[in-house]
């Protein structure tokens, strides 16, 4: 198992890395290379070069598996020749890693990043998202929570009375859906997602209390709800997946403005497709735009209508900063990108999605549960920060004490083939995380 306080690694045999690069890696090549090879491309050229990209991505695979070295991105836009630096400072010509021999969070990045090496490598598909299918098609199997939900927020938004209780109230319920919209990752759930609470989604949240570990919210609340100067206030979200999730932290900004918790909300996402489901920018202007127009129900429209004039009001911003996309932790960033770390200095709030965000944060070490969100974090405190995560990997902290009883007992056996603690990373429990 992996050393604790040290980084998680492929090599580690009982670890989700083994099992990540060994048994997921395969499944979503898979089901990414047949929905590539069904994709009905017009191009004839297109066509052709579908073929090529089927047989990097086979050879990617195979390279995988057979545990080669990680090579140099063949590319010449910012991010690869970004990503060609860090790789020849981590592997000088004495020292190349191979795929499980490097850190797990360093191989996982550079594999999506070689995904879109054998798109960019074209001249028909350079703006391809080969996980566009699956995000579209989690939008549809989302489609009801989302109407509850976006029935909720609009008749919440038509009461005028707001007692401080209730709002504090309200922001528990928003914050705990974003939280649970976490757990719907394509990447874990690559052939099986079903988004559809089958009872009210907001009754939905309250019986999932009991799998929140760590939960700083009355933290998070007395934070924001503070008297302020008259400096617009923005809060930033570092996002994760598209589709439900991405409905979700919508649904939070929207609070944010709505009771001027917020004048801006700046939603961080990724410049290239990203593990399986991340939101990129197109991603998140085809979302608003499919609720406004394409979607039959009434509210949905009103909410992505809503929602689309906030985004060209500028209340709600869009950034793609290319650093969400290198392989560093969070740690690096004051090192690695300032401009990025006073950029995210000068917000109020930064609520880090996710799981991979979340291992970017804690640095992707076997930490003792024990040890504390702000010991984690290593110094990383650009400003105020909040993690929503559901636990997909191995590592967490800042769980106190007996944090063992809240652990199911079924969930804590050897039924995991890999991993001994298979509560750890099947996105059933989470955190809510805090640190001032
Ligand atoms: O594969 C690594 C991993 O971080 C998993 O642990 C998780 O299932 C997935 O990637 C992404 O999760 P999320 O979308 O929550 O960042
Ligand atoms: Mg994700």
């Amino acid at each position: 198992n992996t050393p604790i306080n040290e980084p998680l690694m492929g090599k580690y045999t009982k670890s989700f890395g083994y099992h990540t690069l060994l048994r997921r890696m395969p499944d979503i090549f898979s089901v990414v290379i047949n929905l590539l090879k069904t994709d009905p491309i017009e191009s004839p050229f297109a066509q052709t070069e579908r073929d090529q990209v089927v047989e990097k991505l086979k050879i990617l695979l195979t390279d995988i598996l057979t545990n080669e070295s990680l090579r140099k991105i063949d590319g010449t836009s910012k991010l690869s020749i970004m990503w060609n630096e860090i790789l020849d400072e981590k592997f000088n010509t004495n020292k190349t890693g191979t795929w499980f021999e490097t850190e797990w969070l360093f191989a996982e990045n550079y594999m999506y990043m070689r995904i879109q090496e054998a798109i960019e490598n074209t001249k028909n598909m350079q703006n391809y998202d080969l996980f566009k299918q699956l995000k579209d098609k989690a939008f549809g199997e989302s489609e009801n929570t989302m109407i509850a939900i976006a029935k909720f927020l609009l008749t919440r938004h038509n009461k005028d009375e707001v007692n401080t209780t209730k709002l504090k109230l309200y922001f528990e319920q928003m914050i705990k859906i974003s939280l649970w919209g976490n757990r719907f990752d394509l990447s874990l759930n690559i052939r099986n997602k079903s988004t559809n609470f089958s009872e009210d989604p907001l009754e939905a949240i309250v019986s999932l209390d009991k799998y929140i570990l760590a939960n700083d919210i009355d933290d998070i609340w007395n934070t924001l709800n503070v008297p302020h100067n008259n400096a617009p206030k923005r809060i930033d979200i570092i996002m994760d997946n598209s589709a439900y999730e991405l409905f979700t932290d919508l649904c939070l900004a929207d609070f944010f403005i709505t009771y001027g918790l917020a004048d801006v909300v700046v939603f961080h996402v990724k410049s290239i497709p990203w593990y399986v489901s991340d939101v990129t920018k197109l991603d998140y202007s085809n979302f608003l735009n499919r609720l406004e127009k394409e979607c039959t129900s009434k509210v949905l429209q009103t909410i992505g209508n809503r929602w689309n004039i906030l985004y060209k009001a500028g209340k709600f911003v869009v950034e793609c900063e290319e650093f969400w996309t290198l392989p560093y932790d969070y740690s690096k960033m004051v090192t690695k990108d300032i401009e990025l770390y006073k950029k995210l200095s000068k917000s109020q709030l930064l609520i880090f999605k996710g799981d991979l965000n979340y291992r970017k944060l804690i640095g992707d070490i076997n930490w003792l549960p024990s040890t504390t969100f702000k010991d984690a974090l290593r110094g990383f405190q650009p400003t105020s920060i909040v993690a929503l995560r559901t636990l997909k990997c191995d590592c967490v902290c800042g769980l106190s004490p007996g944090y063992e009883n809240n652990i199911e007992e079924n969930d804590n056996d050897n039924n995991y083939l890999y991993s001994s603690n298979y509560w750890q990373v099947s996105g059933k429990y989470a955190v809510v995380q805090f640190n001032k």
